[in-house]
């Protein structure tokens, strides 16, 4: 059964090769323990028997978040991992009195966009050539909670 939950230091190599296989800038372990001592950020993960399969973390920042990173292993996308993700996210949310959350997408991610728009999230802006290797620009986005 896979088990949404918080993200724990001994997890943080398993994030690191998720990151890497995912991103062509990916966070080190070192930020990811940053993140780990940092009371405004928040990271879960889903895991199955030891495996985790994605993770993704925010910050809080007064009373928005704004989402970090969100990534799944390429051979559990498209079932829904990301989407429980997000919801336990948007529960820690609701228990938080956060009344947004914010986050920045490459333009061609059209596969997170679609994600993002399935929730409410909505376009509000692009920050030009925001992104590296490749430069792109990203699109910010939106949803009230
Ligand atoms: C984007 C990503 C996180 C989606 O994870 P996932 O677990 O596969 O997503 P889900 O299975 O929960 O899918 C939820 C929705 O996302 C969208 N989506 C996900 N994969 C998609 C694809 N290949 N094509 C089109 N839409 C897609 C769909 O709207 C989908 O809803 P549906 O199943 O009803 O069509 C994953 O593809 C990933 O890790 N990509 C690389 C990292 C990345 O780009 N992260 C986002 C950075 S902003």
């Amino acid at each position: 059964m896979v088990v949404i939950r918080s993200v724990r230091y001994s997890d943080l190599d398993q994030l690191t090769e998720i990151e890497k296989i995912c991103f062509s800038l990916p966070w080190t372990k070192n930020s990811f323990e940053k993140e780990l001592n940092n009371d405004l950020a928040y990271y879960q993960c889903a895991e199955e028997d030891g495996i985790i399969m994605g993770h993704m973390g925010m910050w809080r920042i007064l009373d928005e978040c704004h989402i970090t990173n969100v990534a799944v292993l390429p051979k559990y996308r498209k079932m829904g991992i990301a989407t429980s993700l997000i919801n336990k996210m948007i529960e820690i949310c609701k228990c938080s009195e956060i009344r947004a959350m914010t986050l920045e997408v490459r333009e061609s991610n059209f596969q997170a966009i679609n994600l993002y728009n399935k929730f409410g999230f909505v376009a509000a802006g692009k920050r030009p050539g925001y992104y590296l290797e490749p430069v792109e620009d990203a699109i910010i986005m939106w949803k009230k909670i």
